[in-house]
């Protein structure tokens, strides 16, 4: 589904990216980890049309992403949820979701899309009418990923979806994740939480310093040695 080759990109100053290569097909998740300042939410800007490629290719089925604005890039299918917090703080549930479908034209198929995001988050349908600022900081999560599926994506970018929340929350973001893949999006995720989401997951990257130094199955990772000791805490 996406082929990322020997990409070297940055922001204009130094290169933060050096011939990294990554795979993600069609129904997986994938998951990358490393330290911090790695490069990780680098890789995601990239495939999103936000950093500066100096060489290397993204293929996303047949197409060469690095050629598209990001604007584009979202009409084929790919959607991004950035690190940190992203909803809008003054506006409801109900209108942060109708947001994520905002270039879409079809306002039937629009409210069919926000029923089965209510299905798949049922909590978010009892507070359609709160404030997103007034949520807690899984419900805000949720918000997130359900506005990213208002746009019906085929490929899912989610940057550190689980930080800062409590445990218990962080399973059921991870459980939505695998409901997602399930329906049919793949996902490429970037994690600090490297245990849970390298369980859930197909397959794994491990970069430092902008260069990829292990993959693997996500199981296998977790019985890497130089993993768990490294990011695992063991
Ligand atoms: N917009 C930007 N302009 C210039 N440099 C940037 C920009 N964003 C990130 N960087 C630099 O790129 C490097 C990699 O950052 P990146 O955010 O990709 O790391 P990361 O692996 O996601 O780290 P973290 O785990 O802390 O989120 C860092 O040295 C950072 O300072
Ligand atoms: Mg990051």
């Amino acid at each position: 589904m996406l082929t990322i080759k020997n990409l070297t990109a940055g922001y204009g100053g130094p290169n933060i990216l050096h011939d990294v290569n990554v795979t993600i097909r069609e129904g997986e998740i994938v998951t990358i980890i490393g330290p911090n300042g790695a490069g990780k939410s680098t890789i995601l800007k990239s495939i999103f049309g936000m950093t500066k490629i100096e060489h290397g290719s993204i293929r996303y089925f047949e197409e060469n992403l690095t050629a598209l604005p990001t604007s584009e890039i979202i009409e084929r299918g790919i959607c991004f949820v950035p690190q940190g917090r992203s909803v809008f703080p003054s506006l409801t549930v109900e209108e942060n979701l109708e947001m994520g479908a905002f270039i879409r034209k079809d306002k039937k198929v629009v409210r069919k899309d926000l029923h089965e995001v209510y299905e798949k988050f049922p909590k978010l349908y009892e507070r359609r009418h709160q404030l997103s600022k007034t949520l807690s900081g899984g419900e805000q999560q949720m918000v997130s990923l359900g506005r990213a599926l208002m746009l019906q994506p085929r490929l899912l970018l989610l940057d550190e979806p689980s930080i800062g929340l409590a445990p218990q929350i962080v399973t059921e973001v991870f459980e939505k994740c695998r409901q997602i893949k399930a329906a049919g999006t793949a996902i490429l995720m970037v994690e600090q939480n490297a245990t849970l989401a390298l369980e859930y997951s197909d397959r794994g990257y491990v970069l430092e310093l902008g260069r990829n130094r292990l993959e693997g199955a996500g199981k296998d990772l977790l019985q890497n040695k130089q993993v768990g000791e490294l990011y695992l805490g063991k």
